[in-house]
C-alpha cells in the first residue's frame, strides 16, 4: 500500500515529508518521490525507483526549497516500479501535481478519453488520468478544490488522493474516496500536514482529522475546510491521538493482526486493481511473462507452500481445474523437495509465499527449476528471493503483514488464482465469453463482500466468549471450503494455543466422529455451495453426539440457523470466491479467543513470521 505526506506552514517542506515518507516505510514500497512548490513558483518533482535512500540523495543532488509539498512511496499496481511511474505526477501544464493511494478503476476508458482529447500520457499508472482530469477542469474562475471535485466524479474505485498546484500556492486539496486510502490532516502552529497514515506526522502534532469516505480537505497554513464531493461544507471536530509511534501503526486497533483482518478490504481491492479489464472481461498479469503459446502447452501444475499458503494452494487447485481444466497438484514444500516428483518441461511449479523467503518453499522451488520445471510465484514481499527466482510472478500486493498469523496474505492469493484460473482458461479457449464475462464480473463485488463479513465481527466476538476455555476444536469444511477448515484450524491453534484441527467434512464417519461429545465443538463451514446440504447432515450427525456446533452460513439460512448453537454470518457468495470470505469470521474468532485468553496475538510462541530456516 503507498504511503502520503504533505506539509504546507513555514518550514521547508522538503525535510518534513521526506522523514515522513521514512516513518511509512514499513508499509512497503518500491518507487518513491517529492514534489515542492519552489519559491520561484514553479513546482519541481524528484523522483525514483527503489528504496526512499535513492530519493534522498537524488534531492541532496538537486535540492528543493518551498514550504509547500507532498511525498508519496508506491507499490506498483500497474505500470512497473521506476521512476516514470512513480508518484508524484504532473500534468501537461506543470501547474499541478498529484499523489495517490488505491486504484482508478476504470482508467482505461478515462485514459482514452483523455488522448482523444490530445492528452498525451508520460507514465503507465492509472493515477496519472486524476492530474489530467483536474488540469482539465481548472481554470482562473475555477478553485482547484472545486476542478478536483469535478475530477474525482470521473474515477470508480476506492482512493486516497492529495494534490496542489502553482496557481494557489497556499494550499492543499485532499480527499478520501471508499476505503482503501487513509487521509489523516495534522493540525500545527501556523503549520498544516497530511498522511496517509499517523506515524508519518506524529512527530509534530497529535492533532488530527481522520477523513470519512466521500470527504474533501482544503488545507491551508491557518487551518482545514472540511467539505463533501459535492462541495457541502461539513462540520468536525479535531482527535488529540496519544499513540506511541507503534501503536500508531496498529491505528484504531489493538494488534496488527485485528488490523490486517480489516485491512482485507483494501487489500482485496490492491490484489485486483489494475488487473482486471471489467469492460472487456480480461485478466491483466503482465509480470508472469505468460504467453498463450505455453499457456496451451501446460500439463500439470504443482502448487508448493507452507502452512497458510500451502491451504491458499489447496484452493487454487479447485479453482484451476474447475475453470482451466488443468491437473492440478498440491505439495507441502517440505515433502515436494525429498519426494522426487515427476516434472517435465510442460509442468509449472507454482509457489505461493507472503515472504517470499521460506526456506521450505525456496527449496522447493529450485528443486522444481532443476527439474525442468517453469517457476512462478504468488509473492507479497517485492523484490524477495521466491519473486526473484521466478519466471513469472503475482505479486499479492497486500502491503506488509507484520502479524505472524497469516491473514490477508492468505486471502489475496485465493483471489490472485481465481485471476489466474481465468486467464489461463481465456487463452486456453477452455472458457466461453459469457461464462469469462460472469466470473470477471464477480471480482469487482470481493471487497464490498468483505467488508459485511467484517461487520459482523462484535457478532463473531460474542461467540469467541462461549467458546474461550475450551481444550480441543474440529473444523469441517467439503469441496472449495475444506481448506477453509484446514486454515481456520490453524489460526485457532496458533495464536490461542488450542488444539483445532481441519478435516473434510465427509471424514468424520472414517474415525474422527470417535471424539464427538459434549467438550468437542465442532465449527463447519457450510455456505450456500454445492455441498452444503452434505454439511447439513454434518450438522445433524454432530448434534446428535452432543457436540457443540458453530456454523458459518450464508445469511439467511434458516435451517442451519435451527440446527447450530451459534452461526458465524456471511453474504450470498459465488462459491468459487466463497473461501475469500467464508474464512473471516474464523480469522476474527480465533483473534477474539485468543485475545480473552490473554495471549500474544501478534508474535504467538515458538512462531517466526517468515521461516527461513528448515
Ligand atoms: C500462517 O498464519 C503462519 N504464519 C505460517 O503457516 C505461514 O503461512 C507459513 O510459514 C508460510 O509462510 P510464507 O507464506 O511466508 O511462505
Amino acid at each position: 500500500m503507498c504511503g502520503i505526506v504533505g506539509y504546507i506552514g513555514p518550514r521547508d517542506a522538503t525535510p518534513i515529508i521526506l522523514n515522513g515518507l521514512k516513518r511509512l516505510e514499513y508499509r512497503g514500497y518500491d518507487s518513491a518521490g517529492i514534489a515542492v512548490l519552489e519559491v520561484d513558483g514553479q513546482l519541481r518533482v524528484r523522483r525514483d525507483a527503489g528504496k526512499l535512500n535513492r530519493l534522498v540523495t537524488l534531492v541532496d543532488e538537486q535540492p528543493l526549497n518551498g514550504n509547500l509539498g507532498i511525498g508519496h512511496t508506491r507499490w506498483a499496481t500497474h505500470g512497473e516500479p521506476n521512476a516514470r511511474n512513480a508518484h508524484p505526477h504532473m500534468g501537461a501544464t506543470g501547474e499541478v501535481v498529484v499523489v495517490h493511494n488505491g486504484i482508478v478503476e476504470n482508467f482505461l476508458q478515462l485514459r482514452e478519453e483523455l488522448v482523444a482529447e490530445g492528452v498525451e500520457f508520460k507514465s503507465d499508472t492509472d493515477t496519472e488520468v486524476i492530474v489530467h482530469l483536474v488540469e482539465k477542469f481548472l481554470s482562473t474562475d475555477v478553485p482547484l478544490e472545486q476542478a478536483a471535485r469535478s475530477a474525482f466524479s470521473h474515477l470508480k474505485g476506492h482512493h486516497g488522493i492529495v494534490l496542489i498546484s502553482s496557481r494557489e500556492p497556499d494550499k492543499i486539496v485532499a480527499a478520501r474516496i471508499g476505503n482503501a486510502g487513509g487521509v489523516v490532516v495534522g493540525f500545527g502552529q501556523e503549520e498544516m500536514f497530511i498522511a496517509s497514515d499517523m506515524p508519518a506526522i506524529l512527530e509534530h502534532t497529535r492533532e488530527v482529522v481522520f477523513l470519512e469516505s466521500r470527504q474533501m480537505a482544503v488545507i491551508t497554513r491557518g487551518g482545514m475546510a472540511l467539505q463533501d464531493l459535492d462541495g457541502k461544507p461539513l462540520e468536525y471536530q479535531t482527535d488529540i491521538v496519544s499513540w506511541d509511534p507503534v501503536a500508531a501503526e496498529k491505528g484504531e486497533y489493538r494488534h496488527f493482526m485485528q488490523k490486517e483482518i480489516h485491512e482485507q478490504i483494501r487489500s482485496l481491492t490492491d490484489t485486483i486493481a489494475g488487473r482486471v479489464d471489467f469492460e472487456e472481461a480480461r485478466i491483466l498479469l503482465p509480470q508472469l511473462n505468460l504467453t498463450a503459446e505455453f499457456a496451451k502447452k501446460i500439463e500439470k501444475i504443482y502448487i508448493i507452500a507452507c502452512g497458510t499458503a500451502a491451504y491458499a494452494g489447496m484452493v487454487g487447485k479447485v479453482l484451476i481445474e474447475k475453470i482451466a481444466r488443468i491437473p492440478v497438484e498440491v505439495d507441502i514444500a517440505s515433502e515436494f523437495r525429498y519426494r522426487d516428483p515427476i516434472v517435465t518441461p510442460n509442468t509449472v511449479v507454482l509457489a505461493i509465499s507472503q515472504s517470499g523467503e521460506t526456506a521450505d518453499t525456496l527449496a522447493a522451488m529450485a528443486e522444481g527449476k532443476a527439474r525442468g520445471a517453469t517457476l512462478w510465484s504468488i509473492v507479497n514481499v517485492v523484490g524477495s528471493q521466491a519473486m526473484r527466482i521466478s519466471d513469472g510472478y503475482i505479486s499479492m500486493q497486500t502491503g506488509p503483514e507484520i502479524g505472524v498469523a497469516s491473514t490477508k496474505a492468505y486471502t489475496a492469493p485465493l483471489i490472485d488464482q481465481y485471476m489466474l484460473a481465468i486467464l489461463l482458461a481465456d487463452l486456453r479457449g477452455t472458457l466461453s465469453e459469457s461464462e469469462r464475462k460472469a466470473l470477471v464480473a464477480d471480482l469487482a463485488r470481493v471487497p464490498d463482500w468483505a467488508g459485511q463479513a467484517l461487520s459482523r465481527e462484535a457478532e463473531v466476538a460474542k461467540v469467541a466468549e462461549s467458546l474461550k476455555d475450551i481444550t480441543h476444536c474440529l473444523y469441517l469444511g467439503r469441496g472449495i471450503n475444506m481448506p477453509t477448515a484446514y486454515e481456520g484450524a490453524l489460526k485457532l491453534k496458533e495464536i490461542s494455543y488450542i488444539h483445532a484441527e481441519g478435516y473434510p467434512g465427509g471424514e468424520m464417519k472414517h474415525g474422527p466422529i470417535a471424539l464427538f461429545e459434549e467438550s468437542m465443538p465442532v465449527i463447519v463451514i457450510a455456505p450456500r455451495d454445492p455441498w452444503v446440504d452434505k454439511m447439513i447432515s454434518q450438522i445433524e450427525q454432530s448434534k446428535a453426539r452432543r457436540s457443540p456446533v458453530v456454523s458459518v452460513a450464508t445469511e439467511g439460512d434458516d435451517t442451519i440457523a435451527s440446527l447450530s448453537d451459534h452461526v458465524l454470518w456471511v453474504p450470498d457468495v459465488p462459491w468459487m470466491l466463497s473461501p475469500a470470505i467464508t474464512v473471516i469470521p474464523l480469522q476474527l474468532l480465533a483473534y477474539h479467543i485468543a485475545v480473552l485468553r490473554g495471549l500474544d496475538v501478534d508474535q504467538p510462541r515458538n512462531l517466526a513470521k517468515s521461516v527461513t530456516v528448515e
